[in-house]
């Protein structure tokens, strides 16, 4: 197959981000720009994402993210194959800035649209960075999401877990504001928890051995919320057996979607285990998780820190996938705030 280079654009949260990308399924693709303007500083006064100024951010921002990241890779938009940008799930707000953006850019140039599913990007990000083969293994945790999947093919997902309440980086975040952290929640609880006793205080870890593969956290989050309330804490020790709680659910949940994986695939020779999303960038959940996937005997695959938080590269990547396949959308692609991997019905 031949290479295809595409122009990606993501602004389906709080960053506004274009990037191009060449290469050719399985990858690994070759980066040739990555820009990503991160909109922290606008957000942090209100300790979460407000979708109001993200969206307006976007609009502000996106053009010039867009040239930029066409000049860093020496290109001018007719020389790309296809034009991809994040449709949803998201900030509908924001989804619409990039989406619309996209749009714009194919009809003027003559070049096809491809309206990327922004958990596609993420499941596919070790494909771009590691060039990993279907079927794998994928646990996709980010603050979204958190799930548990067999990855197929494009657009072919196999569903094992799903979380039943918070996903795994809205429990970072939400911890984070219980201690005064700063947003976002997740680096600033794994840079507080290298200093802390991750043994000192007992957290509970709900569905641990239950059936199936699905997640809850709501329950950790509200015990470290009655532990602030409770008594005079120490702020590292909590991070820590935070931290270790998340790590002792994740492995747990992993190990039970690893068997299912196996039962599915018993063909597959080696089995690969991927990591991905924001979450995926704490280096404590890297080693937990490297550790099971190499006592269970799955290849670890995880792609690097930067392609793990949201960007524009893992986006254009599904571009050259999809345009390789000819799986293009219409100019009338819609943004939706919505848009699970796998549709409940055809859920296994
Ligand atoms: O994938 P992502 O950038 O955006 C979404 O699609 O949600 O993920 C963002 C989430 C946030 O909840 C953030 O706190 C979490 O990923 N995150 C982390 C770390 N870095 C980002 N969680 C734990 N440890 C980290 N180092
Ligand atoms: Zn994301």
């Amino acid at each position: 197959m031949r290479d295809f280079t595409v122009l990606g654009i993501e602004t389906s949260c709080d960053e506004t981000a274009a990037a191009v990308v060449r290469g050719a399924a399985p990858g690994p693709g070759v980066i040739l720009s990555d820009v990503i303007f991160s909109q922290l500083e606008e957000h942090r006064p209100y300790g979460g994402v407000v979708p109001e100024i993200a969206a307006r951010a976007h609009v502000e921002m996106i053009d010039g993210i867009v040239e930029r990241a066409l000049a860093d890779a020496g290109l001018a938009i007719g020389a790309v194959d296809a034009v991809a940008a994040t449709a949803g799930p998201g900030l509908i707000g924001g989804v619409m800035v990039g989406l619309v953006t996209a749009k714009a850019l194919a009809m003027a140039a003559g070049k096809p649209l491809v309206a990327v599913n922004h958990l596609e990007a993420h499941a596919f990000s070790a494909r771009l960075s590691e060039g990993v083969a279907f079927p794998y293994l994928l646990l996709l945790a980010s603050g979204g999401h958190c799930q548990l999947l067999a990855v197929e093919g494009v657009g072919r997902f196999r569903l094992y877990g799903t979380t039943i309440d918070d996903a795994a980086g809205e429990a970072f975040d939400k911890t984070a504001k219980l201690l005064s952290l700063a947003y976002p929640g997740g680096p600033a609880i794994e840079a507080l928890a290298r200093s802390g006793n991750p043994k000192r205080y007992k957290l509970p870890r709900p569905m641990r051995g239950r059936e199936g593969a699905d997640f809850s956290f709501s329950g950790l989050k509200t015990a470290v919320r009655h532990l602030t309330l409770a008594e005079e804490i120490d702020a590292a020790d909590v991070a820590a057996s935070f931290q270790a709680a998340v790590i002792d659910i994740l492995a747990d949940r992993t190990r039970a979607a690893m068997a299912m994986f196996r039962r599915d695939f018993p063909q597959c020779a080696v089995a690969s285990f991927v990591l991905a999303g924001g979450v995926a960038a704490n280096g404590a959940i890297r080693m937990a998780l490297g550790r099971l996937a190499a006592d269970e005997g799955f290849a670890f695959r995880v792609p690097p820190v930067r392609l793990c938080t949201d960007n524009a590269a893992m986006v254009a990547w599904v571009g050259v996938e999809r345009a390789q396949l000819g799986l293009f959308d219409s100019l009338g692609a819609p943004a939706r705030a919505r848009w699970p991997l796998v549709s409940k019905s055809t859920a296994a």
